[in-house]
């Protein structure tokens, strides 16, 4: 297995999200989430800041600074508070616009991350018409609002994807939290991953495992996976792998 420390995306990569929007009119998905080692991204009290170390944080971070859009699930956004923004240590990072799917408007307008200064938007995507007033009050603060019209309980990812698209977003970086990620693997709506695996064992029934969701019934249906490459940052090791199209 090639141990791989490059930490930059080559040119190659900037070429496969060309090529997979032009044939798709999505935008290309990267999940990356930071788990230990028993596989889970969080205590269960929620604490999840931070498990993996700082210099793998730092690849994150350049992943963020290389893709159009970060997206996460509204648990995430209420638990940890995140910015969102992309803090490179060795340069000034790209903030990415961040993407919230909250179907019922849970958002708190003084959260913080609507309130920081940042040159990205935030895109909260919800239900048409969930919370009207919420919805045109977040609008006033300079948030956009994407609404979709939907039936099903969470967002359809596949029509809040081409919206997505069409408003000019080319590729997003998930980052949870585990709800978020089995709805794009369940969906294959994702075409790389990175799991960053940190030498910690948190434990616990109730600890959030990297991919929740309902899960698969059997194996036979599971997400499988190639391994393109691991690679050993600081005292984690961060895993690259791409949907193993033939092992489906
Ligand atoms: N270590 C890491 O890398 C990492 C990263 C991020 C988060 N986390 C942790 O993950 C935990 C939160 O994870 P979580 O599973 O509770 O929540 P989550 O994935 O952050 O958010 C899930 C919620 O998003 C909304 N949603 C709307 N459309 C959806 C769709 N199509 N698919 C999935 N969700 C959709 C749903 O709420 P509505 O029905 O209300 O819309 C759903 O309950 C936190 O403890 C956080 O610390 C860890």
């Amino acid at each position: 297995m090639p141990i791989d420390t490059n930490l930059k995306p080559t040119s190659k990569r900037s070429q496969s999200i060309k090529s997979y929007n032009e044939r798709t009119s999505l935008p290309y998905i990267r999940l990356s989430f930071g788990m230990s080692l028993d596989g889970k991204i969080a205590t269960y009290t929620g604490d999840s800041k931070y498990i993996s170390g700082p210099e793998s944080r730092q690849f994150v971070h350049r992943l963020r600074h290389n893709s159009d859009a970060i997206l996460v699930g509204i648990n995430t956004i209420l638990i940890d508070h995140p910015s969102l923004t992309t803090r490179l240590t060795n340069q000034v990072g790209k903030d990415a616009h961040r993407i919230i799917l909250d179907s019922t408007c849970r958002i708190d307008p003084y959260e913080p991350l609507l309130l920081q200064t940042s040159n990205a938007r935030t895109i909260v995507v919800t239900k048409l018409n969930s919370h009207p007033q919420k919805i045109s009050a977040l609008r006033k603060q300079g948030i956009l609002v994407l609404e979709i019209e939907c039936t099903s309980s969470t967002l359809p990812l596949l029509e809040v994807l081409s919206q997505l698209y069409q408003m000019g977003i080319r590729s997003i970086l998930v980052e949870g939290g585990s709800t978020v990620h089995f709805s794009f693997i369940r969906d294959h709506l994702f075409q790389e991953l990175y799991a960053t695996i940190s030498p910690l064992i948190i434990g616990g029934e109730q600890a959030k495992g990297a991919v929740g969701g309902q899960g698969f019934q059997t194996l036979n249906e599971s997400m499988k996976l190639h391994i393109k490459s691991i690679k050993h940052v600081g005292k984690d090791y961060i895993i690259h792998a791409i949907p193993d199209i033939k092992g489906e």
